[in-house]
């Protein structure tokens, strides 16, 4: 649904260096109290998971900048770089809305001027990405870290939102700060739901009806997950392959990972002390939804 447009005055669109250059060096002066810059960097099609981000930010923050990139480095050669959604008219109005300054909508050719393999990468240690999702997505990570970091360079916020529904992408991206030493704040946003359960996700628009119907159900084994074990019904292991049999005899649904992990290093967990993270991804027919539901005593 196409959001009315209430405010009056719309971010700025930046397209090149230059000109977020010369926008960011205007926003230079600091003062106390709030954080100057805050930064939400997304691939468009936004939706109220994006929006609460932002919100938080324009909190938070002075001035807050939304970058829309289809990032191609993140995406494998089998995938969906070339069907992803890019609603920009529609992307602009919502950040209007939503009290966004500025939005950077950088070209690819200036992101990746020599193309993609020609350009220095971050690397996250293997330990975070070669289970989950890295698994099953080669190189993944390597592209988001890559390219957060370059608009991390480019845009130079106090702060920087990243919602909790990407959960190895979240991890990633904090150790990358923690280890690079990136003089910013990655703060953590709660995933958000629809009504039934399923998180809002940019590709939840490729679901067919029915398997729109069935997505919720990623959730309830979540949340069963969860209250099994936070309760001691049943062991982590029990409880993940009661989880995970449930997933694999729905027709349609081929289910990826379905794991308990600790929640900083992402390595499986056998025993529930204090916390830990439930992660799944499963494809719908060609649609690959992730969810993932965090666990404290
Ligand atoms: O989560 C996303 O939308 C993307 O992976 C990100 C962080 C904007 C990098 O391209």
């Amino acid at each position: 649904m196409i959001m009315p447009v209430k405010s009056t005055t719309h971010p700025l669109f930046l397209e090149s260096f230059d000109e977020l250059s010369r926008w960011r060096q205007d926003q230079a002066a600091t003062g106390p109290g709030k954080a100057a810059v805050g930064f939400v960097p997304t691939m468009g099609a936004l939706h109220e998971g994006h929006l609460s981000l932002v919100h938080q930010s324009v909190k938070e923050c002075r001035k807050t900048v939304v970058s829309i990139f289809v990032n191609p480095l993140q995406f494998g050669a089998n995938e969906d770089l070339d069907r992803y959604p890019r609603p920009l008219d529609r992307d602009m109005a919502m950040c209007a809305e939503a009290g966004v300054d500025a939005i950077f909508h950088p070209l690819a050719r200036e992101m990746y001027p020599h193309g993609q393999d020609l350009i220095t990468k971050v690397v996250p240690p293997e330990t975070l990405t070669e289970r989950l999702c890295g698994l099953f997505r080669p190189g993944h990570f390597s592209g988001v870290a890559t390219v957060v970091a370059k608009l991390f360079s480019l845009v130079q916020p106090q702060r920087a939102y990243f919602g909790e529904k990407d959960y190895q992408q979240l991890t990633v991206i904090h150790h990358m700060v923690r280890d690079l030493n990136l003089p910013l704040e990655v703060v953590n946003g709660a995933t958000i739901r629809e009504r039934d359960g399923l998180a809002m996700s940019s590709r939840n628009v490729y679901l067919t009806p029915e398997q729109r119907a069935l997505a919720p159900v990623l959730y309830e084994v979540l949340t069963n997950i969860a209250n099994e074990v936070r309760n001691g019904t049943k062991s982590i292991s029990q409880s993940i392959e009661a989880g995970r049999s449930r997933l694999s005899s729905l027709p349609g649904v081929s289910l990826q990972y379905l794991e308990a992990c600790d929640v900083d290093s992402l390595q499986p967990l056998e025993r529930f002390t204090n916390s830990m993270v439930v992660l799944v991804a499963a494809k719908f027919g060609d649609v690959r939804l992730i969810d993932n539901v965090i666990v404290r005593a």
